[in-house]
C-alpha cells in the first residue's frame, strides 16, 4: 500500500491574530509511505541533510503516535518527504509535518480520523485538532488541515473563511536566519498591557474584514503590539525589511514566530525583492488543506 499526503505552509499570527489566525499558502510538502518498500526514511528538498533518517522526524513520530491511541503498532514502512517548505522560517513546517502524520495515520491504521469514510469528505477538523494536540500550534495546523484563512480558538475551536479573492501574499525568508519557534516565544513578555490588549482586539477585528471582504484595509489592520516587535529585536536585517516595507505603506507582519515576512501586494504597489540574501516567494492563498492519495 502506498499514501501520500499534500499539505500546505502556512503562516500564523497575520499579524494581530497571534495564536489564532493562519492562512494556507500553496506551497506543499509531500509525504509518501510505503508498506512494500524497503523500510527507512528519506528526504528530498527543504531539510534534506538535516532531517533525521532515524525515525525520530516529526512524521513518522505522529504515525506512531496516532497508531498508539489506538493501540496499535506501524507496520515495516518506507516514508520518503518531498519538501518544499522551508524549516524554522515561520511557516509551519512542524505543524505541515503533524499534519502529515496524522492523515498517514489514519489511513494506514483505517481509522477515518481524516473522514475518508465519510459522505462528507476530509474531516479537516478532527485531523487539526489532534495535530495540534501533538505539535502545539492549532494557528498553523487549522489551516494546514482545513485551507484558506482560519481562525482557531486555545480552547479547540476553529472556524473556516474564505479569503478576498484578490489577496496576492509574497513571502519574504531570510535564507540564512532561522529562528525555532521555542526562541521566538521565550522573547516574549510574560504579560501584556490592557492598551495593547484593545490595540489587538480592534486591528484583528479589522483584519477579518480586510482578509475576506475588503483588502484595502490591510495597511491599517495587519499591525500589532504583542509580539512582533520582541521577534524583530532577535533578527536585525529582518527588522529593517520589515521596516522599509512599512514605510512605503504596504501590509507586511512577522509570518508565524519568524523570521520570515509575509506581505501583502495592493493594486499597483509591487513588495520589492530586499536582495541578497533573500528568497521571495509568491505562492498565493491555498484554499483547501491536505489532499490525501491511496494505491493498494
Ligand atoms: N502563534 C505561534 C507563535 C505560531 O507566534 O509563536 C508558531 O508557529
Amino acid at each position: 500500500m502506498r499514501i501520500t499526503v499534500r499539505v500546505p505552509a502556512t503562516s500564523a499570527n497575520l499579524g494581530p491574530g497571534f495564536d489564532c489566525f493562519g492562512l494556507a499558502l500553496d506551497l506543499c510538502n509531500e509525504v509518501t509511505i510505503d508498506t512494500e518498500a524497503e523500510p527507512g526514511v528519506s528526504w528530498e528538498g527543504e531539510g534534506v541533510d538535516e532531517l533525521p533518517i532515524d525515525g525520530s522526524d516529526m512524521v513518522t513520530t505522529t504515525i506512531a503516535r496516532v497508531g498508539a491511541l489506538h493501540e496499535l503498532q506501524v507496520p515495516p514502512l518506507h516514508l520518503h518527504g518531498l519538501n518544499k517548505i522551508p524549516l524554522e522560517r515561520g511557516l509551519g513546517s512542524s505543524s505541515a509535518a503533524a499534519v502529515a502524520g496524522v492523515v498517514l495515520g489514519s489511513r494506514l491504521f483505517d481509522l477515518s480520523i481524516d473522514g475518508h469514510d465519510s459522505s462528507e469528505g476530509n474531516d479537516p477538523y478532527s485531523v487539526a485538532t489532534l495535530a495540534a494536540q501533538i505539535e502545539g500550534h492549532p494557528d498553523n495546523a487549522a489551516p494546514a488541515a482545513f485551507g484558506g484563512f482560519t481562525i482557531a480558538t486555545a480552547d479547540g475551536f476553529v472556524r473556516r473563511l474564505d479569503p478576498h479573492p484578490d489577496l496576492r501574499p509574497v513571502v519574504l525568508v531570510p535564507r540564512s536566519i532561522r529562528v525555532p519557534t521555542s526562541v521566538a516565544r521565550q522573547a516574549l513578555s510574560p504579560t501584556v498591557s490592557r492598551a495593547d490588549a484593545v490595540f489587538n482586539a480592534a486591528h484583528a477585528a479589522l483584519m477579518v474584514e480586510a482578509l475576506t471582504r475588503d483588502p484595502s484595509l490591510l495597511v491599517q489592520a495587519m499591525r500589532d503590539q504583542l509580539h512582533q516587535a520582541a521577534r524583530l529585536a532577535l533578527v536585525p536585517p529582518v527588522a529593517e525589511v520589515f521596516r522599509s516595507l512599512r514605510d512605503r505603506n504596504m501590509p507586511v507582519c512577522v509570518s508565524g514566530a519568524g523570521p520570515s515576512l509575509l506581505a501583502f501586494e495592493l493594486e499597483g504597489r509591487d513588495v520589492l525583492d530586499p536582495g541578497e540574501g533573500w528568497t521571495v516567494l509568491r505562492p498565493g492563498v491555498r484554499a483547501t488543506g491536505f489532499e490525501v492519495s491511496i494505491e493498494r
